[in-house]
């Protein structure tokens, strides 16, 4: 408990001593759009027939488009290539849309969104060590990463949707996803049946629904979080009923790997044992995701997918001062952008939206609580990325009158 206080202070003095460069972020931002980071290349220029899902195929071979030039090499924009989500049957996917929007410039259609048995691999270590915090592996060893990632060796780890309910009666080919931030602004919205009638609903850190049912829905399908965030999010809103994470039948959970926390969390759950080093020893993972705990419950982003979400569509000017390590998309920000990766149409509810001061900081609060922004997030420049996808009916963002 300690070291969760501690951990928070830090961050929160981190927040107030920095908050000017939040301003700059923003200011580059509106300025700049997208030019100074998009590509020569067209979308589409890239290389045919790379699938590569059999076992003895290269893991993650580099996309084949160059990477930024404006970029500083030290961000890695230069990603591993996943053909898993390309095909959709759906006429109006994002992706289908995608290429006609300003984002064309800045989207990666193979871009990985999560990492599996297949990244467990020597090579894949030697690139990915060069980024830190949830950008690579930087401060994870081998050993950590391979006995986690080794465990996620089901075809449910390789994809977001591995069964999809409803899709065998052929009801329609595209699959909808409700994304639910935590925002103050679903207060008192009514938006419970709709976020529910959703293929999957998405949920994050202090994901409460008990009593909350009418405004934010009581479906889970998929919970993000990081191991911090997580124990942060139990600590913080135990005292507003956040007891413990989702835990239905439907239910999955997504790690955010930002720490070696994750991969030693992730390994326990899949071990059947309670963490054994680290800040969370002796943490029970039932105590965080039930009883079931096969490899089919989890999955986890890749951390090529967390550095192209911070080079392309987050690419604060924190990331242009000494305190850039410090910086990285919110867990939810990540997970929004994850879902417009991989699902057909996204409904986004209870983001940061321009009037936010009108709300408490979360929904669950119970009196009201000015947003607070903090140093290792940009929730300004966040909040320009969810109006500019709105705009560019890539994805229906819940706003109130
Ligand atoms: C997956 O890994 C587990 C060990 O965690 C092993 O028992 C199982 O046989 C593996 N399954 C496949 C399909 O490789
Ligand atoms: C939630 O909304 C109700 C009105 O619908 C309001 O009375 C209450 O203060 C709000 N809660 C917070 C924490 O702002």
């Amino acid at each position: 408990m300690v070291r969760l206080r501690s951990w928070t202070l830090r961050w929160a003095l981190l927040g107030a001593g920095t908050l000017v460069l939040l301003y700059q972020a923003r200011t580059h931002y509106s300025r700049g759009s997208f030019q100074s980071f998009s590509y020569r290349d067209p979308l589409g220029a890239r290389q045919p027939g790379a699938r590569a899902m059999t076992a003895q195929a290269p893991v993650t071979p580099l996309g084949s488009r160059a990477p930024s030039a404006t970029l500083q090499p030290f961000l890695g924009d230069l990603y591993g290539r996943d053909e898993t989500y390309p095909n959709s049957r759906c006429p109006s996917s994002i992706r289908k849309r995608i290429a006609s929007t300003k984002f064309s410039s800045v989207f990666l259609e193979a871009i990985p969104v999560l990492q599996w048995a297949r990244h467990a691999r020597l090579a894949e270590y030697r690139r990915l060590r060069s980024y830190g915090g949830a950008h690579g592996w930087q401060e994870v060893g081998w050993p950590v990463v391979r006995d986690a990632l080794t465990r996620l060796n089901t075809s449910a780890n390789e994809r977001m949707f591995d069964a999809r309910p409803g899709a065998a009666a052929g009801v329609s080919p595209c699959v909808r996803c409700a994304v639910v931030g935590n925002g103050g602004i679903l207060n008192g919205s009514r938006a419970g049946a709709a976020i529910d009638r959703h293929d999957y609903v998405f949920r994050v850190n202090g994901a409460l629904t008990k009593g909350l049912e009418r405004d934010v829905g009581r479906r889970t399908s998929f919970y993000v979080f990081s191991t911090n965030t997580m124990m942060n999010s139990l600590h913080n809103y135990a005292s507003n009923g956040f007891r413990q994470p989702p835990q239905t039948l439907e239910t999955k959970y997504i790690f955010l790997p930002d720490h070696d926390r994750d991969y030693l969390l992730l390994r326990a759950a899949l071990t059947h044992r309670p963490v054994d080093r680290g800040p969370d020893e002796g943490a029970r993972p039932e105590r965080y995701f039930g009883n079931d705990l096969r490899a089919e419950k989890f999955k986890m982003f890749h951390p090529d997918f967390i550095r192209y979400v911070r080079n392309r569509f987050l690419r604060s000017g924190i990331l242009d001062t000494p305190q850039w390590r410090l910086y990285r998309p919110s867990t939810g920000a990540v997970m929004l952008l994850a879902a417009l990766h991989t699902c057909d149409e996204v409904s986004a509810y209870g983001f940061i939206t321009p009037d936010y001061q009108a709300y408490s900081d979360h929904y669950f609060d119970l009196t009201h609580k000015a947003l607070v922004f903090y140093a290792n997030h940009d929730l300004q420049l966040e909040m320009s990325l969810w109006q500019e996808l709105h705009q560019s009916r890539l994805l229906t963002l819940h706003m109130r009158g």
